[in-house]
């Protein structure tokens, strides 16, 4: 984990990681509220590689998705490909929430091998010293096709927390 204190050449390298993982996503993230309260988690492989990044900041509401049906007779294939395709639409009723996940990423050979899965649980424990975050307190960033799979898989729930959702606009 790496925090806003910590060395430069951490911060640096963390900065080079993430502007990567922007560039994946393929488009401009809203930017982060503020640097100096973010906290990032990186996955290192055995052979010391970045292959994960989790960067969380805290919030203070997030906003739930509301879950549209998917079609009845479709089969597992078919449902991913209907929440691929499908725009997300959420609560306009602000619920609080902690911690925000800004960004998580997971190099692409190495997806479904439950990292982002664990970048999570770290975060969980180690977001608020001496607290262990419940997943309705962490609410996700604009999320992807890709994020919202995950996080529809991670929380339980279609209805999970978003915040963010209007590029750019910020929470005080
Ligand atoms: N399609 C369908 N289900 C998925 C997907 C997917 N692409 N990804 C995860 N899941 C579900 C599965 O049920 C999975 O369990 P299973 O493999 O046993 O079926 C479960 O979530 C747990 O997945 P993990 O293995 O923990 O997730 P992974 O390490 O693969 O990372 C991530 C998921 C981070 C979304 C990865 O796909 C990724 O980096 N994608 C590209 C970047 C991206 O879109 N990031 C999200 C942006 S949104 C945001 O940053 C807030």
């Amino acid at each position: 984990m790496v925090l806003p204190d910590d060395p430069k050449y951490a911060l640096k390298k963390v900065e080079e990681i993430r502007e990567m993982v922007d560039n994946d996503l393929g488009f401009q993230q809203a930017p982060l509220m503020c640097y100096s309260r973010t906290k990032t988690l990186l996955f290192i492989s055995n052979d010391k590689k970045v292959i994960g990044c989790l960067i969380a900041e805290h919030i203070q509401w997030g906003y739930r998705v509301i879950e549209e049906k998917v079609p009845e007779v479709s089969s597992e294939n078919e449902k991913v490909i209907f929440e691929r395709q499908k725009a997300w639409c959420c609560s306009t009723s602000p619920e609080p929430a902690i911690c925000g996940i800004s960004r998580i990423w997971v190099f692409s050979m190495m997806r479904r091998k439950k990292i982002a899965s664990r970048m999570i649980e770290c975060l969980r424990s180690n977001f608020i010293y001496g607290s262990y975050l419940s997943k309705e307190e962490i609410a996700f960033s604009d999320p992807t096709p890709d994020g919202k799979l995950f996080a529809t898989q991670y929380c339980g729930t279609g209805q999970f927390l978003v915040y963010n959702f209007l590029n750019g606009q910020h929470q005080t």
